[in-house]
């Protein structure tokens, strides 16, 4: 684990307030959101389109400042950093979102792009970087050939790898995760969550992984969040929330997950 001195939890959002005014239309994207993550834990974050997911997210990264309420990210308060502060923070909170092409520079190798965060951090030494890529490819399941490739000659779910390789060069303790495996076809989205799954056993990492599914929620969190409207309708450990949804919006979540998933469980996502 890299900073046991860092107190639990790693991700605390007290009292999110944000409202979006476009003209006379005013949109509530977060409505008094809290809510905690644990060291090595997964918190999903799941809602329908349009539900405050990905704003959470980003006002959890320090891209969007709240109207009101306080972030901490490893004991950091994030909007009250100075940019400096930030950048320094933001080694240590990496990010994962949903489109594999558009995430990627299209001019750049994937040896290039999984460098990137380790080059902009000043992460290790010249050869050093180049060693960390390429244990990196190999531990996110890329060949050596795809490593001198561009994004636009690699499939969806390889561009995916390359971008989770890359939130991990700079061996970041948590990685907010926004439909990170949405666009991917089912067998490659089993691959990459395992993958996930294996990541946060090996080094401990803290996840917040949004999906509008919850099916994949059920497969990789450990407490799960439920948001409607920019509000927080439920939270609850996972297998509390499965057996026991005490919101009507949960409710109607869980009887749109097609039924054999919903019995099968975790192996079967
Ligand atoms: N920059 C912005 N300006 C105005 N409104 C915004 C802005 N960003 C988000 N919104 C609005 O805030 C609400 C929440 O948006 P958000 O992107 O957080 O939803 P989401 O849960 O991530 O949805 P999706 O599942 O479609 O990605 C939406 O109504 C959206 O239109
Ligand atoms: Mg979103």
């Amino acid at each position: 684990m890299t900073n046991d001195l860092v107190p639990a939890p790693v991700i605390v959002a007290e009292d999110l307030q944000l409202t979006f005014a476009q003209g006379k239309r005013m949109t509530r994207a977060m409505d008094h959101v809290s809510f905690t993550v644990e060291r090595g834990t997964t918190l999903a974050l799941v809602g329908q389109s349009g539900s405050g997911k990905t704003t959470t997210a980003r006002t959890i990264l320090g891209l969007q400042r709240p109207d009101s309420g306080v972030v901490r990210v490893c004991g950091q308060e994030v909007h009250a950093l100075k940019p400096a502060e930030l950048q320094k923070l933001r080694r240590r909170m990496q990010v994962v979102l949903q489109d594999p092409f558009g995430q990627l520079n299209r001019r750049h190798t994937v040896q290039r792009i999984i460098e990137g965060p380790m080059v902009a951090h000043g992460y290790l030494d010249a050869p050093g970087r180049k060693q960390r890529a390429t244990d990196l490819a190999d531990a996110v399941g890329l060949t050596l050939a795809q490593l001198g490739r561009k994004p636009q000659e690699l499939s969806g779910g390889q561009c995916q790898r390359v971008a989770i390789a890359r939130a991990l060069a700079v061996n970041p303790e948590v990685v907010v995760l926004d439909e990170a495996v949405s666009a991917l076809d089912v067998s490659v989205r089993a691959q990459i969550l395992n993958l996930l799954s294996q990541l946060q056993r090996d080094i401990g990492l803290t996840y917040l992984f949004i999906t509008h599914d919850l099916a994949v929620a059920r497969y990789m969190s450990h407490n799960i969040a439920v948001m409607n409207a920019g509000r927080i309708v439920e939270y609850a450990p996972r297998e509390q929330l499965f057996a026991d949804p005490q919101d009507p919006y949960t409710r109607a979540l869980l009887a749109a997950i097609p039924q054999g998933i919903h019995r099968k469980g975790l192996a079967d996502v």
